[in-house]
């Protein structure tokens, strides 16, 4: 018999966004940053102990070796910072609506990290596997909780005081939603990766950025706690316009928005204002748009969005509970 460890993680879009890292073997952040897990964006992976010299993993149903390259570099990494030679069995899939293009190493990472700490029996805490998957995507260490969390800096070359905490969980404020439009299947061009970097090294803006960061989230820790929605959308699209701008003043300069995009702020916004409905935009590395806002004015969003072209999906999304993972002997 074979134990088998099969985990559910969702991805997290951050608030308080992460752009940039102080130590980029470690994974290490510049700043700290906040996020909420998306239940309608999970990856499920199932993960068994090998007994042989070489991992096995498939993804979405294939071991193309360009697909999998970043998984086995991951369990190479995780092996070393945890002192194990272990090999693994991985089989891993992500259910986001057609094939967005929308980010799943979040989900990715932190399912091999919650995988591995399981199979091993290595009794880690969940702030040492959030250290684990962020070896892999910083974004990762915030998905090995559900709901909302906090993803700190740390100030140590170790990193060890680097790792997210879960600050509120997925019923802390059941009417909130999550919409996630989406507006192309295409890769990013400039991964966040290498985008981030640019931006530290040369954009001129990027330390007033980090520098006014702390006092934002420390704003917005409060208006979630209040659930305060108009304070906690408006930190969320300073931040967000804050980054933008940031990535515009790269050299060369970063843009991720479609035509598309521009057109979905334009409904969001005049929506915002004609109704005065608290609905709050931020994006990533990428042209899709996602809205922060309360379940009843989702309707209204999918009617002000029909005229746009080129949308693909609007995926309506409540908070994520935590990751599920249940191991079975087969
Ligand atoms: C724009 O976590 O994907 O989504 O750590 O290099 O893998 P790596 O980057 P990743 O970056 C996410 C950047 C972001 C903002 C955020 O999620 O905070």
């Amino acid at each position: 018999m074979t134990k088998v460890v099969h985990i559910r993680t969702h991805a997290n879009i951050a608030l308080i966004k992460y752009w940039g890292k102080r130590d980029e073997k470690l994974f290490l952040p510049t700043k700290s940053s906040v996020a909420v897990n998306v239940q309608e964006l999970s990856t499920t992976t199932s993960m068994s102990l090998k007994n042989e010299t070489v991992d096995e993993v498939s993804l979405e149903g294939s071991s193309d070796k360009k697909l999998i390259e970043p998984i086995i570099e991951f369990l190479n990494k995780a092996r070393g910072h945890l002192g194990i030679t272990t090999r693994f069995s991985v089989t891993s899939r992500n259910h986001f609506p057609t094939a967005s293009g929308l980010a799943s190493s979040a989900s990715g990472f932190s399912a091999l990290a919650l995988g591995i700490s399981s199979l091993c029996n290595l009794d880690l805490s969940k702030q040492e596997i959030s250290i684990l998957a962020r070896l892999g995507s910083g974004s990762a260490s915030r998905s090995v909780y559900g709901g909302w969390v906090l993803w700190h800096r740390g100030t140590l070359a170790s990193g060890s005081d680097s790792f997210a905490e879960q600050i509120a969980s997925s019923d802390w404020w059941p009417e909130l939603r999550i919409v996630v439009i989406t507006t192309t299947r295409e890769k990013k061009t400039t991964p966040s990766r290498t985008g981030m970097q640019e931006s530290m090294n040369s954009s001129s803006l990027y330390p007033a950025w980090i520098a006014r960061s702390e006092d934002r989230l420390q704003n917005l820790l409060v208006a979630l706690k209040e659930k305060d929605l108009g304070r906690l959308g408006s930190l969320t699209e300073e931040e967000w316009l804050d980054m933008h701008d940031v990535m515009l003043s790269t050299h060369p300069s970063l843009n991720y928005w479609s035509e598309t995009s521009y057109s979905i702020m334009r409904q969001i916004k005049k929506l915002r204002i004609t109704n005065g409905l608290p609905i709050f935009i931020t994006t990533d590395a990428g042209p899709h748009v996602k809205v922060i806002c309360l379940a009843d004015s989702v309707p209204l969003i999918r009617e002000v969005l029909k005229p746009v072209p080129g949308i693909i999906d609007i995926i309506e999304s409540r908070v994520a509970g935590d990751p599920e993972i249940h191991s079975i002997d087969e």
